[in-house]
């Protein structure tokens, strides 16, 4: 049954499933991000690194209900509000937590009092330190996919992570491992490991990656998708001259962040670039979001977008592109001919 967003209502539909690389671990198609829900935190000079004040009762009943309506994943790490993402997951998951896989991060030092990022820490010994602490805050005693956060980190001393990450598999403590890192060189150093299941990477209809999904398929691994919405300007919520709340790491774009302007908003070409798309991706009843979720399903069979939430009702649309699958083949050629890929 669908509702007016798109949404569906809970147990109408057989979920639409992938696997997550070489693990055979079986997930939603879609998992949840929990960045948004970690609340704020900051660098070392002051500058919003979380997406402003957040509602954890309303967090919470978002993970319940993606939980209802077939989400079986969710990607969380441990700097998310410093620490608080994942005491929030952990919480919301309650007895459910071995029904789903919780996949989160390490990699970053962070004091949860002042809720300030203080560095990364690339060291083996680290590794294990990490993890413990993240097990006490989700309320858990193993991690299904482990993934190093740092990003740019030397591949050199990535190497002796990998092999601490399969030291943690063997001990049950993780399930399998992943490095965040939108370089495929740095990807293709851990996927030498045989427990690394998957690589997380920024891709969406704004920012395809395809040496990064050349990678996937060449090292079965699973193409976890982080920003799928282009943090928000795929919804189709933001127009030329909308801003964003101070606090919001969206307001104060750090080098890495594009779409959005300090103090301007979302940036006006990018919207432009959605609005030529909009009517591909909004055909037989998906919302924009909806479609944009899609168009990653259809890009490879290997990808599984996880959208960040802050509300229910961002969960119920999200949710409800399960139902929907992959855009079709003549609507992916369709954007590709638009966007001119
Ligand atoms: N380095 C890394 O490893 C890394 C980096 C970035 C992200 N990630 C992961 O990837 C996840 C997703 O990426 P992301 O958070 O960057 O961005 P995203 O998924 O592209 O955008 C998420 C944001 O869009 C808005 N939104 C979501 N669904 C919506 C809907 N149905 N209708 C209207 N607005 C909606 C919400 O923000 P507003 O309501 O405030 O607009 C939400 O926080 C993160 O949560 C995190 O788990 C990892």
């Amino acid at each position: 049954m669908e509702t007016t967003n798109g949404a569906i209502a809970a147990g109408t539909h057989a979920p639409y499933t992938r696997v997550l690389g070489r693990s055979g671990i079986e997930v939603s198609g879609l998992g949840f991000g929990c960045w948004a829900i970690g609340g704020p935190w900051q660098g070392p000079d002051g500058s919003p690194l979380g997406w402003g004040k957040v509602d954890d009762e309303e967090s919470v009943c978002a993970v319940r209900r993606a939980l209802d309506l077939g989400v079986t994943f969710f990607d969380t790490a441990d700097v998310y509000g410093t620490g608080h993402s994942e005491r929030v997951l952990g919480r919301a998951l309650g007895r459910r937590r071995a029904d789903v896989v919780v996949a989160t991060k390490w990699g970053n030092r962070f004091d949860e009092e002042s809720k300030v990022l203080t560095g990364g820490d690339d060291s083996p010994a680290y590794v294990r330190r990490a993890l413990t602490a993240s097990l006490a805050r989700l309320g858990t005693d193993y991690v299904d996919l482990y993934q190093l956060h740092l990003s740019d980190a030397d591949p050199e001393r990535a190497a002796l992570l990998r092999d601490a990450c399969e030291d943690l598999v063997r001990e049950g403590l993780i399930r399998a491992y992943a490095w965040s890192t939108d370089d495929p060189g740095r990807a293709a150093v851990f996927a030498e490991g045989p427990h690394c299941a998957a690589v997380q990477h920024r891709c969406n209809i704004l920012q395809d990656a395809p040496d990064m999904l050349v990678l996937c398929e060449k090292s079965e691994l699973a193409s976890i998708n982080r920003s799928p919405l282009a943090m928000g300007l795929l919804t189709g919520k933001y127009v030329p001259g909308s801003t964003l709340a101070s606090g919001d790491i969206r307001s104060a774009p750090p080098s890495w962040l594009s779409g959005f302007a300090a103090g301007g908003g979302a940036d006006p070409h990018w919207l432009a670039r959605v609005e030529a798309v909009r009517s591909v991706l909004t055909s037989r009843g998906r919302t924009l979001a909806q479609g944009a979720l899609a168009w990653l399903w259809a890009r490879s069979p290997r990808t599984v977008p996880i959208p960040g939430f802050r509300t229910v009702a961002q969960a119920e649309e999200n949710a409800g592109a399960l139902e929907f699958g992959p855009l079709a083949e003549e609507e992916l050629a369709e954007i590709g001919r638009v966007l001119g890929f």
